[in-house]
């Protein structure tokens, strides 16, 4: 079967719910998710975050969907079959570029989480300093040298295998033993003593804690945890038949992807509460807060190994992703075979990760902004790239292809939900307007302090 033919086929409407709820979910849901909403605050910021999911995300990955369901094509062969002749292409180029950058400093931070897989295994003690351990692991080289080197290769080796045999076998076994770990982390968690006071951090809104930074947050959140603004969810749109509505289909997505990051809350800050912590350490909420309530709670080994597990699975169903976007752009556009394009991206990808890698310890003195070289990245991709790409993405369905023919490729088949005015009014003037606004605020602030 080559390429094109394979194209066509998710086999199963739940195969590609699952592959692209598997791209939605990972690391942002289960490492930054947390400590976002930690840092502005808890509930209120919850609140936020959610309307964000529904007035931009859900708009957003409807038009994505549509546009490759429609063209049957990567992001750069999309925009070129919807607007011949035009330079709207490199929207899809920006895409597959993003992918690129996000991939190579995602499969650094997955390839901590499987460190800590076998450091769990060891035991987390209540004698261990846990912000020494983990200075201790990214400031070293092997190490994380190879396991992210590790993490490419099983990224690229589900690649590799196609989209059938490869992302959408991978996401029918793992995505359930994904949703399995977290159930069994939330009864452990919101069991503990003293975990009422976590709970109540989370579920009841204090509105005096939000910011403008706060609103900033949440739509950044948005995009990234859905996968948004780089073309991931026209590339799996594209192998998406004709008998599938998209508008049910991407609120499935919407519902895995937020039920997971929920959840992910309801994991961590009742744990983070009872044993005493802050919920506030910002990124290294997960990998120094929670090691020290394993540490200190019932059977804590066992369940830090489940939870390290946990986020790799998460990482590397959103890794997938990140390189299909590539990968797919390469077979359509270039007439590579799948597997070289995947094992020279991949090799490619791997090395341009090296230098976030590196950081830490030989390229310390790196700067900008105050950032290290993986937040440079990271802020690059979330200030900069996935919100221009969503932004230009809505403008595209909602004003160039027009927001009349992306409805109706989302409701082509049969379904219980339908796009119809209100999403009209979201994708041509909502979404434009708000990833503006939070782009030109993150730009700012970033620059003014
Ligand atoms: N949605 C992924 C996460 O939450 O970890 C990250 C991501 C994957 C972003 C794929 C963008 C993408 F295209």
């Amino acid at each position: 079967m080559n390429d094109l033919q394979e194209r066509e086929n998710w086999t199963s409407k739940l195969g590609f719910i699952l592959a692209a709820a598997g791209s939605a979910v990972g690391l942002g849901n289960i490492w930054r998710f947390p400590y976002v909403v930690g840092t502005n605050g808890g509930a209120a910021f919850l609140l936020v975050y959610l309307v964000a999911i529904i007035l931009i995300g859900y708009p957003v990955i409807i038009a994505e969907m549509s546009l490759g369901r429609n063209s049957q094509k990567n992001p750069v062969g999309a925009f070129k079959d919807l607007a011949p002749d035009t330079s709207w292409w490199l929207v899809g180029a920006l895409g597959v570029f993003t992918g690129f950058v996000i991939l190579s400093y995602y499969s650094v931070v997955a390839g901590w989480s499987m460190a800590y897989i076998v450091q769990a295994a060891n035991g987390f003690t209540s004698d261990m300093e846990f912000a020494n351990l983990f200075a201790g692991h990214i400031t070293s080289v092997g190490e994380p040298l190879l396991w992210h080197a590790v993490f490419m290769g099983i990224t690229v080796g589900i690649i590799s295998a196609g989209v059938v045999k490869g992302i959408q076998k991978t996401v029918k076994i793992l995505m359930p033993i994904l949703f399995i770990l977290l159930l069994v982390l939330v009864f452990r968690s919101v069991s503990l003593e003293g975990a009422e006071e976590g709970l109540a951090f989370y579920l009841a809104p204090d509105f005096g804690d939000l910011s403008w930074q706060s609103f900033n947050d949440a739509i950044a959140q948005a995009f990234f945890t859905l996968s948004l603004g780089m073309g991931a969810m026209i590339t799996y749109g594209s192998y998406l038949s004709e008998d599938e509505n998209i508008s049910d289909s991407a609120g499935y997505v919407l519902g895995l992807d937020t039920l997971v990051a929920v959840l992910s809350g309801f994991a961590i800050f009742p744990a983070v509460f009872a044993l005493g912590l802050s919920p506030d350490a910002g990124p290294g909420l997960t990998f120094i807060t929670l090691p020290a309530v394993f540490a200190e709670m019932p059977l804590g080994t066992f369940f830090g190994f489940l939870f390290f597990l946990l986020l790799t699975i998460a990482a590397v169903t959103s890794a997938i992703s990140l390189l299909e976007v590539v990968v797919a752009y390469i077979v359509d556009e270039h007439e590579w075979e799948r597997k070289k394009a995947a094992q020279v991206v991949g090799i490619i990808i791997f090395l341009v990760g090296v230098p976030p890698l590196l950081g830490y310890s030989a390229l310390s003195d790196f700067e900008f902004l105050g950032m290290d070289l993986l937040d440079t990245y990271d802020w690059f991709a979330n200030t900069i790239f996935l919100p221009l790409g969503g932004l230009l993405t809505a403008v595209f369905a909602g004003h160039i292809w027009g927001a009349r023919n992306t409805a109706e490729e989302a409701n082509k088949a049969e379904g219980t939900l339908s796009v119809g005015n209100l999403f009209g009014i979201l994708i041509k003037y909502v979404v434009p307007i708000a990833i503006g606004a939070i782009m030109i605020v993150g730009i700012w602030q970033t620059f003014a302090g």
